[in-house]
């Protein structure tokens, strides 16, 4: 029996955003002070409540219908409501010279018709780019960021991402998702970074970087913020909005670190799980929302809802039997502002509350501090008018190169046999399936639209997968039939006929766009449709190169087996058809690497780092392809794992070094993982954990050597008390192919 030592994690948390010289928050909270003691009731409520564009807009705004703003009731929000916040669009993408007009008349209203000309906060769902920008960069979508392994790219992105929101003339980002994706039928999976704590927590970490730098008052910047906090993506039956059922040990291993390493690194706002943990409605959870991310985490920021989901504690949950006793439940329970969206009731309604002291006065003053708070920091009380010359910065050049080599290292070739990829760009092709000719496949959910799946707004300028690969070896040398569209078959017969006279078949198969609950499955297996047709294509014996674009891993083991390549793309968003012709025909090598496991089977959902019990008797790790796995068109070579020690005290760091060689013909990137196992322990230790990662660039012939520092913490867990501990005993650090071992005293 090892014995068990308490480790004390110096979380080094710091107060809001971190390099922020103190002075500066200093002089914020006195600026919150002043104002708030000038500030009516009405007012304060008014602060803590966020309605939608619909609610101050003529017209809708639809592909068929062009917005109109509803001036009086602009005014009845911010001069009767006090509203602090506003959000979205619905449900078109806008020019950003229309963002800047509305938003001009909106802080208009609040700068020179309001009592106290506080400015309104604006946010929106920039997820892969500005969303709602017409024209903007659209990154890979996060599964992708999470398959590129690269910490400077999910930076990069970051910061494009705030550059294009800020200049559309919004300072606020509901992004990024901090939510694992442990359940690959989840229709939110694609806007995970994957199914791993440690690669979630830092992709997500130096995006928001990125995306705040250390000033979000910063022409740049904007404010991010984490969602949808806590264990929201783990439904246990895979459809979404639907309860997730885990221990305290399993958020807390789990589903809780991610977002702790988003609050540390700056994030000042978190949205709320929109569902239910164990029974309990996370709008409703004290624990959750103020003892654990308060309490714990010492989270600064403002707690926003999800949309409606105060009301839904009443008519959906029936956790609080009148909408009253929801408003009551959530503000206690620690949410500050309410995206009510669609009408003014939360306001009427925490009004009275307030006023027969159902809910206190400081309670209120605290939700009121942290909004103006974030109001201040993001210098909006300076200006919050979109700038003109910004505009310019939308959709550079620059950024589209950077989107384009995002894409690149973002797909990931999972089977090659006898190295049929690259194919020769004098390859006569056939391309075919529902994926081949649509960009609204490799955007996914929240691009132009919310569900994305608007073929006839997508920008007439980028290219298809089809039309990249006809662009490249020339149309006369390749065939299209479509095939079938995604559950049904349209012209297989001409597909399969056309098979004859080509050299491969480039199979492009997948979902359509899909966010949210409309992306619910009820069966894991890729549409019958798509692989009867791939199906009948092998058969031809002609050589197949399956693609798939997909928001999660859809089943698809007949065709894997069969097809000579495999490429999974996932969602590599604008410039996704480019880069999967540039990997086809190797212009670009790829580097990808699954940030989940890809299952073989329905019900073989298996994590990487599964639990003894998953890999004995009959069970075992054996799905399509494992965490981690993706290939290059050259090869690389692992030698001298060294640590510093091999002994060390509890809170000692470990150094560790491997050397990368890469032995191949053509320069690539590699994703160096570092794994480690606890080989005993008074919880079931997992198999492995990822606990590093760097990506580096190796030319043909050249060594580098990869350092990686492990802190004390890292070799933490939660222990029996729910408590995380470290004990003493045996480590095994894995680097590919090579082991060494260490030991804790
Ligand atoms: C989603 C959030 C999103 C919000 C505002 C909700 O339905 O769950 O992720 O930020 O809408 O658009």
């Amino acid at each position: 029996m090892k014995s068990v030592l308490i480790l004390l994690i110096i979380a080094g948390m710091t107060f809001a955003i971190p390099n922020k010289p103190a002075d500066k928050s200093v002089e914020i909270e006195k600026k919150v002070k002043k104002l708030l003691a000038e500030m009516t009731l009405e007012e304060k409520i008014g602060q803590m409540t966020q309605v939608t564009m619909q609610t101050i807009s003529k017209t809708q705004g639809t592909k068929l219908q062009s917005h109109e703003l509803d001036e009086v009731k602009l005014e009845e929000a911010i001069l009767k409501y006090h509203v602090g916040s506003l959000l979205n669009v619905y449900d078109v993408a806008h020019t950003a010279e229309y963002w800047h007009e509305i938003i001009t008349k909106i802080q208009d209203v609040a700068a020179k018709k309001s009592r106290l000309k506080i400015p309104v906060l604006y946010g929106i769902d920039a997820i892969h780019g500005a969303t709602y920008t017409v024209g903007a960069t659209l990154f890979p979508q996060a599964i992708n960021m999470g398959a590129s392994f690269n910490k400077e790219l999910a930076k990069r992105s970051g910061e494009i991402t705030s550059i294009e929101t800020r200049a559309s003339g919004i300072p606020w980002n509901f992004y990024p998702v901090m939510d694992l994706g442990r359940q690959p039928l989840w229709p939110r999976l694609w806007e995970t970074f994957g199914e791993d704590v440690h690669l979630a927590s830092m992709i997500g970490s130096e995006y928001i970087k990125g995306a705040q730098g250390d000033n979000i008052s910063s022409d740049s910047k904007v404010l991010t913020c984490l969602k949808h906090y806590v264990g929201y993506s783990f439904p246990f039956n895979g459809k979404d909005r639907t309860p997730a059922y885990m221990s305290e040990r399993t958020l807390r291993e789990y589903f809780l670190p991610p977002f702790e390493a988003g609050v540390k690194a700056g994030a000042l706002s978190v949205m709320v799980n929109s569902a239910e943990v164990d029974g309990i409605p996370t709008h409703s959870d004290y624990r959750l929302l103020t003892e654990i991310l308060r309490g714990e985490l010492k989270f600064k920021g403002v707690v926003v809802s999800d949309w409606e989901d105060i009301k839904r504690l009443h008519t959906r949950d029936r956790v609080a039997d009148t909408p009253k006793e929801a408003v009551r439940m959530a503000v206690m329970a620690g949410v500050d502002m309410s995206m009510v969206p669609y009408d003014f009731s939360f306001y009427e309604l925490l009004l009275e509350l307030a006023k027969e002291k159902a809910v206190p006065m400081k309670r209120i003053d605290e939700a009121v501090s942290r909004i103006l708070m974030v109001k201040f920091e993001l210098g909006l009380f300076e200006n919050a008018y979109p700038k003109k010359e910004l505009l310019s910065k939308i959709a550079t050049e620059e950024h589209t190169k950077v989107n384009l080599e995002a894409a690149r290292e973002t797909i990931t070739l999972v089977k090659n046999d006898n190295n049929i990829l690259p194919l020769s760009k004098k390859s006569k092709v056939l391309v075919t399936g529902p994926t081949a000719n649509m960009l609204s496949v490799m955007n996914g959910g929240w691009t132009i639209t919310w569900q994305g799946d608007e073929e006839s707004l997508y920008p007439k300028d980028k290219k298809t997968v089809l039309k990249a690969i006809e662009e490249k070896i020339g149309k006369e040398n390749v065939t299209y039939f479509e095939g079938t569209s995604f559950n049904a078959d349209i012209n297989t017969k001409d597909a399969v006929a056309a098979a004859e006279n080509v050299d491969a078949i480039i199979l492009c198969l997948g979902e359509k766009a899909y966010c949210e609950t409309p992306g619910n499955i009820n069966d894991f297996n890729l549409d019958h449709a798509q692989i009867s047709l791939a199906a009948q294509l092998i058969k031809t014996g002609k050589p197949v190169i399956t693609i798939m674009f997909e928001g999660r891993p859809r089943v698809i083991n007949s065709i894997a087996e069969k097809s000579k390549a495999v490429v999974i793309a996932f969602l590599p968003g604008m410039e996704g058809g480019i880069a999967t012709a540039d990997i086809l025909f190797g212009d670009a090598n790829p580097s990808g690497k699954l940030p989940v496991t890809y299952p073989k089977a329905q019900n073989d959902i298996v994590h990487y780092d599964y639990k003894p019990l998953e890999f004995f008797d009959a069970n075992a790790y054996a799905p399509q392809w494992s965490f981690g796995h993706g290939l290059s068109y050259t090869t690389f070579e692992y030698s001298d794992l060294k640590l510093s020690k091999n002994v060390i005290g509890k809170n000692e760091e470990l150094t560790v070094t491997v050397k990368v060689k890469n032995t191949g013909k053509r320069e690539g990137k590699e994703a160096v993982l570092l794994y480690l196992t606890d080989l005993y322990g008074s919880v079931s230790r997992p198999n492995k954990q990822l606990q590093g990662f760097e990506k580096i660039n190796l030319n043909s012939g050249e060594t580098k050597e990869v350092t990686f520092t492990l802190k004390p913490e890292q070799l933490s867990f939660i222990g029996r008390d729910n408590k995380r501990i470290t004990e003493q005993g045996d480590f095994i650090i894995s680097v590919e192919n090579l082991k060494a071992e260490f030991k804790l005293k």
